[in-house]
């Protein structure tokens, strides 16, 4: 068995077996969940932070939710009211959290590297998880995104999926084709224009392909990104209206996906840029439902780390 997970910073190089245990985890606090078991008693007395350096709806939430789910105690950190605005540095003020006894940070930074970084100076017994850092990993988003690819389609060596918009600058994809990966998907497409596409060396186990309408033939899941303007350099930015005539998801483009394609983003969706309400909202579509799989998700990776 694939040893306890004491950090979760990344999924690169995890085992196929520890992921499928979060997953399976995942399905059975779900279950929990369904029927009726809104509060189960695996965290009573931990202590968890919510220490988000960048904006989220979903994942601080659905941590939140997870970690009360489970009978921890939460704290949100509040970045815009903290000492942080009065020069504190980022090792003061996690010492100065740590003095009150947590048991796990979560954190969200938009430097890549920050959750490596705070396991290195936390104190021994806190856990850290990466609730997304820079364009380097989001493993909960990954996790999450493969429990709803395989609450539909669970042949994972056989699926297609097509990965389409800034690649470049999204750590949900680099999580995504990391657990796909481990979870035995061989045929993933990356596609975007070429300016926010990333080094193919760093991605060798996919296929890059630039037109839209070819890297969604036949593809069993098509995961839009959002473009991150807030990573990009002024010349990156593309115009919207052309960029969602070559990368936008309509009904035209997705026709040419397998049949029941499942239509997933991470969100926020930027509607009639990546994504066209018809779709976002149509019958295919699994955003919400991956929204739902976050709390499941989030719980089983708490668990893993602070039960005791
Ligand atoms: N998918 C995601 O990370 O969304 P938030 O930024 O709302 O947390």
């Amino acid at each position: 068995m694939s040893p306890r997970l004491r950090h979760l910073t990344t999924l690169e190089h995890l085992p196929r077996e520890t992921i499928e245990r979060l997953l399976d985890r995942a399905m059975a606090m779900r279950d929990a969940c369904a029927h009726g078991t809104r509060k189960i008693d695996l965290l009573t007395g931990r202590t968890v932070l919510n220490l988000f350096f960048e904006p989220s709806t979903r994942t601080r939430t659905s941590f939140e939710l997870a970690a009360r789910r489970l009978g921890a105690d939460v704290v949100n950190f509040d970045i815009g009211f903290s000492s942080a605005n009065k020069g504190e540095e980022l090792y003061d003020t996690l010492h100065t959290l740590e003095a009150m006894h947590l048991d796990a940070i979560i954190v969200r930074h938009k430097a890549s590297g920050t959750p490596d970084e705070l396991v290195r100076h936390a104190m021994s017994g806190v856990s850290v998880i990466n609730a997304g850092d820079g364009n380097r990993a989001h493993p909960t988003q990954g996790l999450l995104d493969a429990l709803t690819i395989r609450q539909h389609r669970p042949d994972f060596e056989n699926l297609a999926v097509t990965i389409c918009g800034d690649v470049k600058h999204s750590r949900v994809a680099r999580s995504d084709v990391h657990a796909l990966s481990a979870l035995g998907v061989r045929d993933i497409r990356l596609c975007g224009p070429a300016s926010l596409m990333p080094d193919a060396g760093e991605f060798a186990q996919c296929r890059f392909v630039e037109d839209f309408s070819q890297a969604i033939e036949g593809a069993d899941a098509v995961i839009m990104l959002r473009l991150q303007k807030e990573r990009m350099a002024q010349t990156e930015l593309p115009d919207e209206a052309a960029y969602f005539r070559q990368y936008g998801l309509d009904s035209a483009r997705l026709a040419r996906a397998r049949k029941g394609c499942l239509v997933m983003h991470p969100g926020p969706i930027n509607r009639g840029i990546e994504i066209a309400s018809e779709v976002a909202d149509g019958a295919q579509s699994r955003i919400l439902e991956q929204v739902g799989n976050g709390v499941f998700v989030r719980m089983a990776v708490l668990g893993e780390l602070l039960a005791r």
